[in-house]
């Protein structure tokens, strides 16, 4: 292997216990303990996306298909969704959350990280156990709150990402929250490739967060029309719609997005349009149905143009991104 620019060599690669700064994203349905382990074995940071509903026997199994594979730190993704008690004056964890948390926690999991919501009241049980903690943020202000809650890095993901979605743009997002936070950022959003990860540093994040590109890789879960139709996909042909979950949510551009845009009216609040989203979703990434199902994916599709195995994914964007830094300092 080709020697490697030492400023991929960041501060969050020691945080994390990680030889490369590439973390694959957390992905509901699609990022399970196959993936996870392919990433980490190859250097970076594979996240076990267990989403708001995961069931905890499964969680476990998942956690355990890792350490069976790879002896590297791996993370698990939650969503740590929260609905207000009877009487409206707390907000607290779903079961489904409350008891997907419980596993990480039993298992030790090096790194935890909330894709949705504060991680604030587990944030000191992980410590005890030598767990990090990471939060997800599209916002500046969710930033400094993450990091007033205790977290030890944070994740901002631009507009320009797959599934759920902020409003600001990654480009501008990342070094606004590089200013606002004294902890580490990883950015993520639209980013696929090593160009992304060297323009990734030089805005001033310590490593990259990247989703649709690991959706087209062996391991991911999904079938194969979803995976095809990443490959496939110009960067133009994704949209945002709240057609999904009730929350804005980018989505590759099919019948199903464009059916709900001309009923608009008609989507729930979130949680409760995720009923219509996970028979979707099971459609589009479980059944290969790509018209009419969910199939979530970033702008970053339109850099994607091959299915390879995960760890040569990792590889080829260290090398990419070490190329591009060389060129740049001449
Ligand atoms: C299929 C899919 C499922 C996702 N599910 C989750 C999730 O369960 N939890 C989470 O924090 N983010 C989720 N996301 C967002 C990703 O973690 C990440 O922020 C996003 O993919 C980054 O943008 P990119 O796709 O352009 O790389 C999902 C994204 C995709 C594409």
């Amino acid at each position: 292997m080709q020697r490697l620019s030492k400023a991929l060599r960041t501060p969050v690669c020691d945080l994390l216990g990680i030889e490369l700064p590439i973390l694959q994203a957390g992905m509901g349905w699609v990022a399970y303990g196959r993936l996870a382990a392919a990433v980490s074995s190859a250097g970076g940071l594979g996240v076990i996306g267990a989403g708001t509903n995961m069931p905890a026997d499964e969680l476990r199994r998942e956690i355990r298909l890792v350490r069976s594979l790879t002896d590297k730190p791996f993370g698990v993704d939650i969503l740590f969704a929260a609905i207000k008690t009877a009487d409206g004056a707390a907000a607290v964890y779903t079961a489904g959350v409350a008891q997907m948390i419980e596993v990480v926690l039993e298992e030790r999991v090096p790194v935890l990280v909330s894709g949705l919501g504060s991680p604030k009241d587990v944030i000191p049980q992980a410590r005890a156990r030598g767990m990090k903690v990471l939060s997800v943020v599209g916002a500046v202000r969710h930033a400094r709150k993450a990091v007033a809650d205790g977290v030890d890095a944070v994740i901002a993901t631009g507009c320009d990402g797959g599934g759920h979605v902020g409003k600001i743009g990654t480009a501008v997002l990342i070094p606004a929250v590089v200013d606002a936070v004294d902890v580490p950022v990883v950015a993520g959003g639209g980013l696929a490739d090593g160009r992304g990860l060297a323009a990734a540093l030089a805005l001033g994040a310590q490593g990259v967060w990247l989703g649709t590109r690991f959706i087209a890789t062996r391991e991911a879960n999904g079938h194969l029309n979803y995976k095809n139709t990443i490959v496939a996909a110009s960067e133009a042909q994704t949209v945002v719609t709240r057609a999904h979950s009730g929350k804005p949510c980018r989505l590759i551009r099919n019948k199903f997005t464009d059916e709900w845009q001309a009923r608009e009216a008609d989507i729930r609040p979130y949680p409760l349009q995720l009923e219509v989203g996970h028979r979707a979703s099971d459609l589009g990434r479980r059944q290969g149905d790509v018209e009419n199902g969910v199939l979530p994916a970033g702008q970053s599709c339109g850099l994607i143009r091959d299915a390879p195995a995960a760890s040569d994914v990792v590889r080829r964007i260290a090398r990419e991104a070490s190329a591009a830094l060389d060129r740049l300092v001449g």
